[in-house]
Parts: C-alpha cells; structure tokens; sequence
C-alpha cells in the first residue's frame, strides 16, 4: 500500500503529522517517539520577535477538551535560527514550520529569513492571528486579506504553503477558496474553536486572557465538516485536524476528503499517539483493501 501524499512540489513518506503548539519543535518528544516515523513534524508557531505568551494560568480542562490562551508564545527567529535549528538539521521526517504574525511583515520576515533552510520542507501560516492593524480582527475571518496575505508569501517562496484555517468563521470554505487564490497549495483545517470557562467563584474568566481556543475530543465533529467542507470547496489538498484520539477519529477525517491529518491535544494523553494512528489507518486500509490515501475519498459525496 502506499501511504505518501503530494502537497505542493513536496511528499511526506505518509498521512500522519503532529499539530502546531502541541509537539513544540520536536525536541523533547524525540525522546519518546521514533520522528523518523511521522509524515511531518509541524512546529510551534515561530514570529520574528521572542514572544512569552499570555498570562497564566493559560489552559484549562473543559468537559472533552482543552481550552488555551498560550499567546504565541515561541523563541523569535534569532533563537530559532541558533536553538532549534541545529536540532531540526537531524530530524528524518519533513519539517513543516508554522508561522506567525500580528501583521503582514511579521509573516513575510520569518518566511525570508528562514526560507533558505534545508531542514525547513514547507510552511504552515497560521492566519488565526488577529491583525493589530485592522483592528485585531484576525486575518484568518475575512478573504480578502486571506488571498492578500498568501499571495505576497506565495511570492517568496518555492516551497509549500498550508493556509491553516479558524473554524471561527461563517463559512469556512470562502476562506479556503481565497487561500486557494491567493497560491496556497494546501489548507489545514481547523485551528480552535473560541470557548470560554468562568470561575463562578471568583466571578471572572479562568484563562485571563478570556476567550480562549478549545482542542481535543469536543471539536472533532466540527474539524470533521470542516474538513469534508473544504475538501469540497478546493481542489488543493486538506490537512484535517481537532480531536484525534484514535486511529478511527484520524480515519473519519480521511474519509471525509482530508489527505493527511495532524495529533494535537491526543499527545497530552498519550505521545505514542502518531504511531499507533499511523498503524490504525494502515491495518483499516488493508481490511478495507484500500491502496492509496485518496482511495479513502471514494466512499463519501
Ligand atoms: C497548547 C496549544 C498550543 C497551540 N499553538 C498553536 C500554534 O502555535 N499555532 C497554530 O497554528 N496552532 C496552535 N494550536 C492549535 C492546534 O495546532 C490545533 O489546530 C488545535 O488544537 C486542534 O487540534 P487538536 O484538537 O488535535 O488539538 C495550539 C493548540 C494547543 C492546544
């Protein structure tokens, strides 16, 4: 069977990635897992400045997920560049760094600036960010600044583009068409979902920063539509993430028209989690006779 898949002028060896902020830039976890295995490594949100991140606490359990106001918090480009990278020059899977900004040069700098490492396969932009220039709203909810923004990246750089999407829209494939647009050559979907969790003891928001982003099990089902919803609207192809836990949560998102998937708040649970998905889709396509990933894109209209 042959589980690699083609995004952009890259492959990764197959479906099954780790999510943005959940797997940091795979150092701590390359002692718990085997990353050669992986089909890619998505990195923890890099800006060009250091950022700590929002105050704390930052992340809170809710009834089949996590909620989380991190802030972005990452070391900027010149630690990167000086930490992380040496590390990443080992790592045997595709790279895929995510990228960051609260405006359009922050996103532009860290694609110049980091575009002529070998050890860096391709680029996720994360366009959930709000945008202090048109009034924090964040880049990701309106399409005109969605094709704007990929299409200036798109001039800097041979290597792939994954628009990553916010599920906090109204519809999310007019945001996936404009990335389509603007030269993404794929789309992940979803970032999180906005929630919110009140102390009704002390009478405020337990996350100081308010509304928060929700992850794990309780958003599956809206990464799922999401993911068979964009698959519809492009014709690039769909990273599908939120809520996997299993194997057979990966596989809904592939048969939902998804060609890969990303593990984020399933590793808090369980860091051997890629693995065992990785094995889960690979015993379900030689039970079901499937051949290639998009195999799993025949079954549902
Ligand atoms: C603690 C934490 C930090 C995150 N940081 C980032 C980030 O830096 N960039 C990004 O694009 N997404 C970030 N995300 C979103 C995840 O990559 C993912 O889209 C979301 O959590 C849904 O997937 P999940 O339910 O499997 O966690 C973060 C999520 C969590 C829980």
């Amino acid at each position: 069977m042959d589980l690699k898949i083609n995004i952009g002028n890259i492959q990764l060896p197959n479906p099954v990635g780790t999510a943005s902020g959940t797997f940091g830039f795979g150092e701590e976890y390359g002692e718990l897992l085997d990353l050669s295995q992986l089909g890619a490594i998505y990195t923890k949100a890099l800006t060009p400045m250091p950022r700590d991140g929002n105050a704390v606490p930052r992340l809170v359990e809710t009834p089949s997920g996590i909620l989380n106001s991190i802030g972005l918090a990452n070391p900027g480009i010149e630690k990167f560049l000086s930490d992380k990278v040496p590390f990443l020059e080992t790592v045997k899977c595709p790279v895929i760094l995510n990228v960051s900004g609260s405006t359009e040069a922050d996103y532009k700098e860290v694609i110049e600036r980091t575009d002529n490492l070998e050890c860096i396969d391709a680029y996720e932009i994360n366009i959930s960010c709000p945008n202090v220039k048109h009034g924090g709203l964040a880049f990701g909810t309106d399409p005109i600044q969605v094709e704007n923004l990929t299409g200036k990246l798109r001039k800097l750089t041979v290597k792939p583009l994954i628009v990553k999407l916010t599920p906090n829209v109204t519809d999310i494939s007019v945001i996936a068409k404009a990335a389509e647009a603007g030269g993404a050559d794929s789309i992940s979907c979803i970032n999180t979902v906005r929630g919110m969790v009140i102390d009704t003891k002390r009478k405020q928001s337990v996350i100081p920063a308010g509304i928060s982003g929700l992850s794990g099990p309780a958003i599956r089902p809206v990464g799922v539509a999401a993911a068979y919803t964009v698959s519809r609207a492009v014709k690039i192809p769909v990273v599908g993430l939120g809520g996997i836990m299993s194997a057979d949560d990966a596989i809904q998102y592939l048969l939902a028209g998804a060609s890969a998937i990303q593990v984020g708040t399933g590793l808090f649970v369980d860091p051997l989690l890629p693995i065992k998905v990785l094995n889960g889709i690979q015993q379900y396509m030689k039970e079901n006779q499937l051949e290639k990933i998009s195999d799993f894109h025949t079954f549902i209209n």
